[in-house]
């Protein structure tokens, strides 16, 4: 581990005279993040994916794929345009895990097929495989489109779904009827099952923002992750049962690494937030990865002796939004948003503790760290890369290099 803490003046002078604001990504953390992923995974027999949209940096992609070498299967990708335009740029092995049966998304993945990449889409319902066959049909591509089931594995207590809202594809009866309907075309090629856990690996249960719910979520998990098990394994008896040997049996994510990582059903396990570690990832009991990379914005105003206003904002993380989807000021220690505005849209007000309130003047920055991992990449055109305390090299985000996915 090369743990270095970050200082306040560590940072600033890092940044130098850069323009503000910025992202840094300290390689060194990165770099530990992918390397404990996946060498945990190796040791559990399994492969780790890599969730592009917490990412959303093609240059992070290719490190993360190059150090995680053999143990890391490919990408989840979120849209079809995305994962095509990741196949133009030397990525492989393509899983768009959320289903589109837009015309455009299908030729897409046609052209990216025909370039000889290895892309898949998701379907969870007969009308996917119908819309996604004639789709196929009509643009006439010859090979066979590769599709993957999403299955629900979310915990459904008496008239209660507690989960994600995406599949309805909840028995093996359920499941079964889409294979078969998915095996009776030569146009359609089955290749696996996504089962995501999202009530383990999108819910915190050690969160100070939300104190109170912590405890009735971790007890929510702990009846929830033996019924994922059981969930997932009948989808795999079924393709035991049928002799169909599956290329990957996907689920888990950062926020339920470890848990999925004991799931002998699966093959694979996402990870993407992790590598980054926002600071949503740190309400979670388990795995919890340095932090990673953080943003700056400068100090442009002083309203009051305790209290400086940055210039921009508004990069609060999409959810269920409450305070913990807010950015947290982080260096100088001691700073907290002003609770009447909030993180704010165009300047973010800060209080500053006594102890502070002579240090800070104009142009000095103040460093944050997202709530979540990828969607701060839509804000900004370059990330900087820093390694020993210095910046090394500066790459393109989706949006600096003009791509917009959704
Ligand atoms: C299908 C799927 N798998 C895995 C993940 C987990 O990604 P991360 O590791 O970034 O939390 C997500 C996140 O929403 C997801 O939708």
């Amino acid at each position: 581990m090369s743990e270095k803490p970050w200082t306040y003046e560590s940072l600033k002078q890092a940044i130098g005279q850069r323009s503000l604001p910025l992202v840094l990504v300290d390689l060194r953390r990165f770099d530990d993040n992918i390397r404990y992923f996946s060498e945990r995974a190796a040791r559990a027999g399994k492969t780790i994916r890599i969730a592009s949209k917490s990412i959303r940096v093609p240059e992070l992609l290719h490190r993360a794929i190059s150090i995680g070498g053999s143990a890391v299967c490919g990408l989840m990708c979120y849209s079809a345009p995305e994962a095509s335009f990741l196949g133009s740029n030397s990525f492989d092995d393509l899983l768009v895990a959320y289903p589109t049966v837009d015309p455009s998304d299908v030729a897409a993945v046609g052209v990216a097929a025909k370039r000889g990449n290895k892309i898949t889409l998701t379907v969870d319902c007969s009308d996917h495989v119908q819309k996604l066959l004639t789709l196929w049909n009509t643009l006439g591509f010859t090979t066979p489109l590769r599709v993957c089931v999403d299955v629900d594995v979310s915990w459904r207590p008496v008239g209660f779904h507690v989960g994600a809202q995406r599949s309805p594809v909840r028995s093996a009866e359920d499941f079964e009827r889409l294979l078969d309907e998915i095996l009776a075309t030569p146009k359609l090629m089955f290749t696996g099952i996504i089962a995501y856990d999202a009530q383990l690996a999108g819910v915190t249960d050690a969160n100070p923002f939300g104190d109170r719910r912590n405890l009735p979520m971790r007890v929510m998990k702990s009846f929830s992750a033996t019924d994922v098990v059981k969930k997932r394994n009948q989808f795999r008896e079924v393709l035991k049962r049928r002799g169909i040997e599956a290329e990957f049996y996907n689920g888990g994510g950062t926020g339920s690494f470890e848990h999925a990582l004991q799931d002998p059903s699966l093959t694979e396990v996402t990870i993407g937030s992790g590598l980054l570690q926002p600071h949503l990832f740190d309400y979670y009991r388990g795995t919890h990865r340095a932090p990673a990379f953080c943003f700056a914005l400068a100090v442009t105003r002083r309203p009051q002796v305790d209290r400086v206003t940055c210039q921009g904002g508004g990069f609060i993380a999409s959810g269920a939004t409450g305070r913990d989807r807010s950015p947290i000021p982080i260096l100088p220690a001691g700073l907290r948003i002003e609770p009447l505005e909030g993180f704010g849209e165009v300047q973010t007000p800060l209080i500053i503790p006594p102890e502070l309130q002579n240090q800070l003047a104009i142009g000095d920055p103040i460093f944050f760290r997202p709530a979540k991992a990828g969607e701060i990449a839509e804000r900004f055109a370059q990330y900087y890369l820093m390694e020993d305390g210095k910046i090394v090299d500066q790459v393109p985000t989706y949006r600096g290099l003009d791509q917009c996915f959704h």
